[in-house]
């Protein structure tokens, strides 16, 4: 007898697709890239998808980690970033053409006392139930959200507004770029993206790392977009595409982690977006 999964077990591909569907209808921008990449003859490779969270049970980073380790993903490195008060952990996949998966969350306790108490107010709204989801990382916003409390948590934290605001769904997924033959570097598809009207994040320069530091990464803005509030529908950014050039060890390996300093300011490619 084999062991079957259970009923409430979703495939790992499943999963991906539906990640990836969420994403795209949020991120049209996405698609396009998508496509004027294969219309230049090229596979996109995602190298990661980034996910979001708060740290306070039932929905924190060990939780959405879970189907992910259940599917045979490896937990790798943790990652701090104390400005933003998160915290990160990178998963790798058993499969090369499964992407990795790179998990942060708010450290709530180190917000202001009225953050904590904003978001503590939407985490008790969340059903145990709901938070046992297998599908919980693709599964939207699971409470209700005024856009008096979504401009508040912005003052205190653009991240705590955006997971405030979108819930469970994939932040970003990252295109390969040695998977693409025709861009030899990050530079020259940046250079294509601007040419075809896509605003690029410069936070800390367009591209953050270096070959030396092993991983170069740049951003697109995240696209706005409208979301419904209990007050009503309002405009704000979502979210954005990533390109990512790895770059080989001592080893001859392509270095698979993440540089703390650069992901910093990728984060804030949802700070501000574009039409
Ligand atoms: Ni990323």
């Amino acid at each position: 007898m084999t062991n079957a999964p259970s009923e409430s077990t979703i495939p790992m591909e499943e999963l991906l697709g539906h990640l990836w569907a969420d994403y795209a209808e949020i991120n049209p921008q996405a698609s396009r890239v998508a496509k004027l990449l294969s219309a230049r003859g090229e596979t996109v490779v995602n190298d990661h998808i980034a996910l979001r969270t708060f740290d306070l049970a039932p929905i924190g980073l060990q939780t959405l980690a879970r189907p992910f380790l259940e599917s045979g993903y490896q937990a790798r490195d943790t990652y701090r970033f104390p400005n933003k008060k998160l915290q990160a952990q990178h998963f790798e996949p058993p499969r090369a053409d499964w992407p990795k998966v790179f998990i942060s969350e708010l450290v709530v306790a180190e917000m202001p006392t009225s953050t904590q108490a904003a978001i503590r107010g939407l985490v008790e709204q969340v059903e145990e139930s709901h938070a046992a989801r297998t599908d919980l990382c693709t599964s939207g916003r699971p409470w209700s959200l005024s856009f008096e409390i979504y401009q508040a948590l912005r003052e205190a934290s653009e991240y705590a507004a955006w997971v405030a605001a979108f819930g469970f769904r994939a932040n970003h997924f990252t295109v390969l770029v040695n998977g693409l033959d025709g861009f030899p570097t990050l530079q020259a598809l940046d250079d294509f993206l601007e040419n075809q009207g896509f605003a690029l994040n410069d936070v800390g320069g367009k591209i953050k790392g270096s070959a030396a530091t092993l991983l170069e990464q740049s951003s697109t803005l995240a696209s706005n977009v409208d979301v419904s509030f209990a007050d009503g529908d309002h405009r704000i950014p979502g979210c954005y595409y990533e390109f990512a050039k790895r770059h080989p060890q001592a080893d001859g390996t392509l270095y698979q982690g993440f540089i703390a300093a650069s992901a910093d300011k990728i984060f804030e490619s949802t700070d501000r977006g574009q039409d």
